[in-house]
Parts: C-alpha cells; structure tokens; sequence
C-alpha cells in the first residue's frame, strides 16, 4: 500500500454528521380545491406510455377533450409545434405489466420510456416555454419505500432526479412529483379519484408526494444515529475499502468512518480524482487512517492484485 497517499483528517469541534436517511412522514391534503390553477391560458399536455394503465384518458375526461391533447411521449418532436401549453403530466413512469418489475430487461426498456422519453419531451419544451409558466405533474410507481409499501419498483427511479434538476434550473415551472401504487390505478374510479386528489396538491416550485391507499405522505432528510440505529454495522476500529473514495461521496464517507469509528479507510481508484483530492488540505491534516489501492474496478486483474497489495 502506498504511504505517501495516506490521508489525515482535521479533528472538528461538534460531532460530524454524514448519516442521514430518507423518512416519509404522513400529510393529509390540504383542503384547498383550485390551488394548482396556472395564471397562463393554455392546454394540457398529456404524454403518456403504452403502458400506462391509460391514465391518459381519465385526464383527457378530468380536464375535457377540447382543453387537453394526448400524445406518446416516445414521440416528443411534434412537442414544438402543439398551441400554448399550461399544464403538462408525464404518465412514462407508470407500468401497467405484471412480472418482475427489477428484471434488468425490463429496467432498461422502462429506462428508455421514462427518463429518457422525458428528457427528450424536457428538451423539446424547453425549446419553446423556458420562460413561461408550466405546471408539471410526474407520474411515478412505488418507485419510494414510504409505509405501506410491499416492493419497491426502481424502473423509473431516475425520474426523481431529473426532475429536481429541471424545478433548479427553469424557476417557472412548478414540477409535482406523484409517486402511486398499482390500486391506484387499476379501476376507473380509482383514476378519478386519484386526479382529484392530484388537482388539489399545493403548486410549488418542486414537490415529490407518495399516495399509499387513502394516505399521503411527504418527504424529509434526517439525521440518523447509525450506533443506535444499526448497532455493530460499523466496527469501532475497523478497515473498509471503498471503491470510489477519493471523489465526493467517497470523501465523505470516508471522512465519518475515520472520525466517529477511528477506522482505516482504503480507498480504489484509478488515480484520477485522488490527485483533486490531495488539493483540498483543510480536509486532510491531523489523523493518518487511509491509504490508496489503485485499481479499475472494472478490471479483475487489477483488483486482484490490489486486493493481495
Ligand atoms: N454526488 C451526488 O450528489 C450523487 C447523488 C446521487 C448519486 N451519486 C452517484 O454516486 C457515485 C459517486 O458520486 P461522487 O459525487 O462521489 O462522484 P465522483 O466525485 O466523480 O467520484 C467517483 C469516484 O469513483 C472512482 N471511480 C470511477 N470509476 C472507477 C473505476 N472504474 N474503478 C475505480 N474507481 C472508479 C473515481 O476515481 P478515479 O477517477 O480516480 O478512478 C472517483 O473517486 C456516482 O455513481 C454518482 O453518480 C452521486
């Protein structure tokens, strides 16, 4: 192991915290019917999957046929020349097959209609309302592991993401992120009742909702003990490799085991960040406790050979 890229972390003066976890907390609506009206006249548009328990015609029948326009969203291009558009849902997250939703074909075909077909819709709004007012409504399967939810389906998990994205860089649209299971979906007036309950969610500048049966629930980040929370899943001393440790997250991680657990960190990597790494020395001073491997991970090989190093 190489000495001279072993790594000292500054001590610090409260605790440092990197351990957080993802709780859902139950929210009823709030009784405010209307709040999601746009001030800008237009459309909505309805881009839809082919699987999307057709979704797409409850809101054509919710909104009324002549106020709204539907369209395969594997299609974006005839997005450019559709009149003024004010309201936009996105249906390619939701899937209507039975069978094993983390089938890796699968995931990849739902990776083309989801995220990317929304990227591209994103692209081809972009072009033409950035600096108009939209309301976005995404559509997503128990892609959360909120309560009351017995699998978790990730197909169209990098939706979350982009759109959080997207609600940064275009402060005019307002993206709802509506995250359903399948009984919300599997009857007619289930479908009714969801849009309802859909058209009463306060309009804000980015929100992700989770409906579980008749309960809603919001996100939130807290801190967690993981000593409390997971006794023994971090040893007090211990030695852990981390593939990718000399980038960002890696950093970090490495940062809370060396601190709070006294650990020893090895960290893989080809070399290319460590030398970023090196740069940052305020983060990098008092106690020595890691050490890099080189090695591709993606090469056996290599990591054969780091592993006996
Ligand atoms: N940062 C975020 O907010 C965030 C959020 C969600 C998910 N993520 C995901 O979490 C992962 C880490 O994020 P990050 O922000 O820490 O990224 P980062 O700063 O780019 O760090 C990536 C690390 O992985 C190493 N690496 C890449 N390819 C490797 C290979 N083939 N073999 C060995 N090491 C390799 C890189 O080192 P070398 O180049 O030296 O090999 C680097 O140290 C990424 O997959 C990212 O997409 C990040």
């Amino acid at each position: 192991m190489a000495d001279s890229t072993a790594l000292k972390f500054a001590p610090r003066r409260s605790p440092f915290r990197a351990d957080y976890e993802l709780q859902w907390h139950s929210a009823p609506l709030p009784d405010q019917a209307g709040t999601r009206a746009v001030s800008q006249p237009g459309k909505t548009l309805i881009l839809h999957g082919i699987h999307s328990f057709d979704l797409q015609r409850a809101i054509l029948d919710h909104e009324g046929s002549d106020r709204a326009v539907s369209m395969n969203a594997a299609d974006a291009g005839p997005i450019r020349n559709l009149p003024e558009i004010a309201k936009v849902y996105f249906l390619g997250g939701l899937d209507d097959r039975s069978g094993d939703p983390s089938d890796p074909s699968r995931i990849e075909e739902a990776h083309l209609s989801s995220t990317l077909a929304w990227f591209r819709c994103v692209k081809a709004l972009l072009d033409r309302d950035q600096d108009r007012e939209l309301e976005i409504v995404v559509l997503t399967q128990r892609m959360h592991d909120a309560p009351g939810t017995t699998a978790v389906e990730p197909t169209s998990a990098a939706l979350h993401g982009l759109c959080q994205s997207l609600s940064r860089e275009t402060p005019r649209w307002k993206i709802t992120l509506v995250d359903v299971d399948r009984a919300s979906l599997e009857s007619e007036s289930k479908r009714r009742e969801l849009l309802e309950r859909i058209a009463r969610e306060p309009r804000q500048s980015f929100s992700s909702v989770v409906y579980r049966g008749p309960h809603r629930y919001l996100p939130a980040i807290e801190t967690v003990n993981l000593r409390d929370a997971m006794p023994g899943a971090i040893r007090e001393g211990g030695t852990y490799v981390i593939a990718g440790g000399a980038g960002g997250i890696g950093l970090t991680i490495s940062e809370l085991l060396a601190r709070n657990y006294h650990a020893r960190v090895i960290w893989l990597g080809r070399g290319r960040s460590t030398k970023q790494s090196a740069g940052k020395p305020q983060r990098l001073s008092a106690t020595d406790c890691s050490a890099l491997s080189p090695g591709d991970i993606a090469d056996w090989r290599q990591m054969r050979e780091a592993w006996i190093a």
